[in-house]
């Protein structure tokens, strides 16, 4: 049966493995300039976008391109999958031609319904509601810097948007304990449900015993004309140095990126000897190589 990445919490806990132990190994054949271009070799994925992309976009192009495979980028401006012929039609065509769907859409149904109408794996880059892509490369990242997963107390400091929420699947699966701090009216979706769920408004409570301090942008894709609201109600929920000096000394930064500098998180942060956002940016294309190679290598 064809498997897809639609959320983590549809992921087991040695699946997630496996994509991680996958990961370290091309990660390490890509240093030593070692090639695995016969792994997807042949096959083609469609990657339908109806939002701006840099990490993505890239790190799944690269990925297939070295991988052996290749990959269509369709970038839809001002409309929206199903807008010019159904999902279902979408999703029947694309199967006759390529071997996956990579799909960064507005409507997360819609992607559960490419998935649903579809014989090929879905890859989910990105919804309204969650970013699995992004946060399994995180838990990846930090499994590489800490060497383990379970026990790791993560920080998770604004918005509770796809990034939260899939931070909040991503850690009940491997053990990471979560806390988030996010302004009042700013929580995670209801529907995100865990066990032990940590939630406050207090983000220098959050950040004392943390081992990781994570954030994301404060107006998400698609919420620009909230942009000035929601930078009033972000402004005691900035990374910078104030709120830090709260946090251990070695505490580790994170942001899935793109940072706006200067609102989610200062310069001197993101550019500080704790930061890893680059690291966990690379990683983006080692994991989805791992990806890509066990959803479509059959
Ligand atoms: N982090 C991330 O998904 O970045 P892009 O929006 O640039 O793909
Ligand atoms: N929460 C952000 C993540 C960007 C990768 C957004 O949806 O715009």
């Amino acid at each position: 049966m064809k498997k897809d990445l639609i959320s983590i919490n549809y992921l087991s806990k040695q699946e997630i493995y496996e994509i991680f132990e996958l990961a370290t190994q091309l990660k390490k054949e890509q240093k030593q300039g070692k090639s695995h271009n016969d792994l997807l070799a042949g096959k083609t994925i469609a990657m339908l976008f109806e939002k701006p992309s840099l990490r993505t976009r890239m790190t799944f192009e690269t990925g297939m391109y070295q991988l052996g495979g290749h990959a269509i980028y369709e970038r839809l401006i001002g409309e929206k999958i199903g807008d010019r012929e159904t999902v279902l039609d979408v999703a029947k065509n694309l199967e006759r031609w390529v071997d996956g769907i990579v799909v960064r859409s507005f409507s997360h149904q819609n992607v559960i319904n490419l998935a649903k109408f579809t014989n090929i794996p879905v890859i989910n880059a990105l919804t309204d509601l969650l970013h699995p892509c992004q946060i399994l490369t995180d838990m990846f990242t930090i499994l590489e810097k800490k060497g383990r997963l379970e026990g790791i107390k993560l920080a998770y400091i604004g918005d509770g948007n796809n990034v939260c929420n899939s931070w909040i699947y991503g850690a009940e699966k491997t053990g990471m304990i979560l806390k988030i701090a996010c302004p009042n009216g700013y929580e995670p979706s209801q529907d995100i449900t865990a066990n032990n769920l940590f939630i406050s408004n207090d983000p220098e409570e959050v950040v004392k015993d943390a081992d990781i301090v994570y954030t994301d942008a404060w107006a998400s894709m698609g919420q620009e004309s909230e942009k000035k609201i929601r930078n009033k109600a972000f402004q005691a929920f900035q990374v910078n140095k104030k709120l830090l000096s709260n946090a251990s000394p070695d505490v580790l930064i994170m942001h899935c990126l793109p940072a706006h500098r200067g609102e989610e998180i200062t310069d001197k942060v993101m550019d500080g000897p704790n930061s890893i956002v680059f690291d966990e940016a690379e990683n983006r294309l080692h994991v989805q190589k791992a990806v890509l190679n066990l959803l479509l290598k059959n």
